[in-house]
């Protein structure tokens, strides 16, 4: 028996026990004639005590951080107690022990604080991997998965495996890809997600599949994203948005209150898609917080809200950065009026680096005596400033900013000043959680440089029913670029919606086409001909044929969602063994080169010049 007990589950109840523990040495003191070792294994850390009588043994086979020991002893009492672990309250005196194994000195300190870079803890992740704060996301990981599979499997969701060497499915990012030996010059690709084949088991009448599920996605890399990352993969038939949305609101609290304890009884607010981007500037807004975007000027176009413009209180002429600015918008942050002029250019700074991308940041300052003090007092009389004020709903006290400029740089641009304020202000808590179904969101967008409508989400979603007439009844071509949204393509909306956890979009998922009529019609909308539709989608197609039943689905973004509710805004934290921002395995050193002999089966040559 290699051990009897973990190190993390004696108690002051087992003293006098005689046990066997196996670990790590993650200390050594020595104290005159006596050594104390904390062992640590996956479970807890224990105090190990080394007497006298093992002083010429320990001489002989001294031990180092790292080593993996076997002891044998007595459970006792400790009289200096530590109340920060557990087992902080005995110590083993040691009687024999045995060193399994030696290890050389790690390259940084396998603790809570470590001294490693994150490249380092990167090289060495499976060193890391002991460190209590990863291994505690990987407990967290594994609740969730635990209580997904266990919500899924009780409302009769199958899991059933997809195949990774694939064609290529079409969900915004470039494909991975792998060469055949047995096909020279074809490749496989590696599934950006499942999506065509939990379609196919909806027609095979598995009709309500589940998958926690890997995806690859060559895209450029952010906290929040990974070359491969895991999604809960899911798929009903015979619903429509309110069954979706409802069953898997249900998956959501149910991981709530199994991971975190928590009583997610609120009913999820539900948004439309062009009521988030008016409000707050973006498809994913954090609702945790108020802080609305007020829209002072606004392309009529985009926005057909007419009445509210010709009401404007910024309307020209008086301030020729407003009067010539295609948008105009303004949050009021609240209790921030008294805002030094140190403060103000700060923020003006902020707004005005690359990431954020304005020229300037103008502000109102809505002093508690009713007063107001603003950077563009030379142009708006108090009148005028009080009408400002009021239009954003801006009480004494507040501090209204303001961005002016082209419309999607400025609102986006709004949309993170507005997170910045949040998080300035203590608003955006770590353990404080809403959730957010954001729906309606348009079908198409319009790709300007290509000349071509592009798949919002991605080729089979269907529109709102409402739409559908719309997309058949119009000829998808556009002839004037310029007047893109003048075509009715346009205003389709689509049948699917995102759920957002405070600002990040955790999954999203839609009603699909299931009528190969409409397929066909979606495809040729994407600018394919029937020719390459029938090669790219001949098999989906080919089932629509065969009794497709009317189904739709969802994706939750795993990783995301264990990095929320850690608390953590990389999801790297949470995955065993990541790539970094370059795409790299730095553990593995991959990508990596392969052998002339493994190209030359590939019937692969490769021209290094480009
Ligand atoms: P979508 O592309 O929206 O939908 O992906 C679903 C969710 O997956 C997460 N996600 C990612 N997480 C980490 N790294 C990435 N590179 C990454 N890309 C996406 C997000 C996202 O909300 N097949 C559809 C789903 C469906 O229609 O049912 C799909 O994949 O949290």
């Amino acid at each position: 028996m290699f051990r009897s007990h973990t190190c993390g589950e004696l108690r002051i109840t087992h003293a006098g026990e005689a046990v066997t523990l196996a670990g790590w040495v993650q200390t050594v003191r020595k104290f005159g004639a006596i050594t104390f070792v904390d062992l640590r294994d996956r479970y807890g850390i224990t105090q190990l005590l080394f007497g006298e009588d093992l002083n010429s043994q320990l001489e002989i086979q001294p031990l180092g951080r790292e080593f993996v020991l076997q002891i044998k002893g007595k459970v006792s009492e400790r009289s200096n107690k530590n109340k920060n672990i557990p087992t902080g309250e005995i110590e083993i005196k040691v009687e024999t022990f045995s060193i399994l194994n030696k290890s050389a000195v790690p390259p940084f300190t396998i603790q809570d604080d470590t001294d490693g870079g994150d490249d380092l803890r990167m090289k060495y992740r499976y060193l890391d991997l002991r460190r209590n704060a990863v291994k505690r996301n990987l407990e967290l990981r594994y609740a969730v998965s635990r209580s997904a599979r266990n919500y899924l499997h009780e409302n009769g969701f199958y899991d059933i495996e997809t195949p990774f060497l694939i064609k290529s499915t079409p969900e915004g990012a470039r494909d991975f890809v792998v060469p055949s030996r047995m096909n020279a010059g074809e490749f496989y690709a590696l599934p950006q997600s499942p999506q065509t084949f939990k379609q196919l088991l909806m027609v095979s009448g598995y009709d309500r599949y589940y998958q926690i599920v890997k995806c690859f996605r060559d895209e450029d890399l952010r906290a929040d994203r990974q070359p491969e990352f895991t999604q809960i993969d899911c798929e009903m038939s015979f619903v429509e948005q309110d069954d979706i949305i409802n069953m898997f609101e249900g998956l959501i609290k149910r991981i709530f209150k199994d991971v975190k304890g928590i009583d997610y009884t609120d009913s999820v607010e539900r948004m439309t898609w062009e009521d988030a981007m008016w409000n707050y500037g973006n498809d994913k807004p954090d609702i945790r917080f108020d802080m609305k975007i007020t829209n002072l000027k606004f392309p009529l176009h985009v926005f057909r809200k007419e009445d509210i413009l010709s009401n404007s209180p910024v309307a020209a002429p008086a301030f020729q950065v407003f009067d010539n600015a295609e948008t105009v918008v303004a949050i009021a942050v609240p209790g921030c009026s008294e805002y030094s002029r140190k403060q103000t250019d700060e923020l003006t700074e902020w707004v005005k680096r690359p990431q954020i991308g304005m020229k300037g940041l103008a502000f109102i300052k809505c002093n508690v005596d009713g007063s107001f003090k603003s950077s563009m007092d030379k142009f708006y009389d108090a009148a005028k400033l009080k009408a400002i004020a009021e239009t954003c709903n801006a009480k004494p006290g507040d501090l209204i900013l303001l961005l002016a400029g082209n419309e999607e740089r400025t609102r986006k641009a709004m949309s993170e000043l507005r997170l910045e304020m949040a998080k300035r202000l203590g608003l955006r808590k770590n353990d404080d959680f809403k959730l957010l179904w954001v729906l309606d969101f348009p079908l198409f967008e319009y790709d300007e440089e290509n000349n071509r409508w592009v798949a919002r989400h991605h080729p089979f979603t269907s529109p709102k029913p409402s739409d559908i007439d719309v997309m058949i009844a119009n000829d998808p071509v556009i002839h004037d670029a310029s007047k893109y949204l003048e075509h009715p393509y346009a205003n389709i909306k689509a049948n699917a919606y995102d759920i957002v956890l405070n600002g990040n979009e955790i999954g999203g998922g839609s009603i699909r086409i299931y009528q190969k009529e409409l397929q066909e019609k979606m495809f040729a909308a994407l600018g394919m001909s029937k020719e390459e539709s029938q090669h790219k989608f001949g098999f989906l197609l080919g089932a629509f044929e065969y009794g497709a039943p009317p189904h739709g689905g969802i994706a939750f973004g795993f990783d995301r969602l264990c990095a929320i509710l850690g608390g953590s805004e990389s999801i790297r934290d949470f995955i065993a063994f990541p790539k970094n921002n370059s795409g790299r395995d730095v553990m593995l050193d991959a990508p990596s080169s392969i052998d002339d002999k493994q190209l030359e089966e590939l019937s692969i040559k490769l021209d290094m010049k480009k």
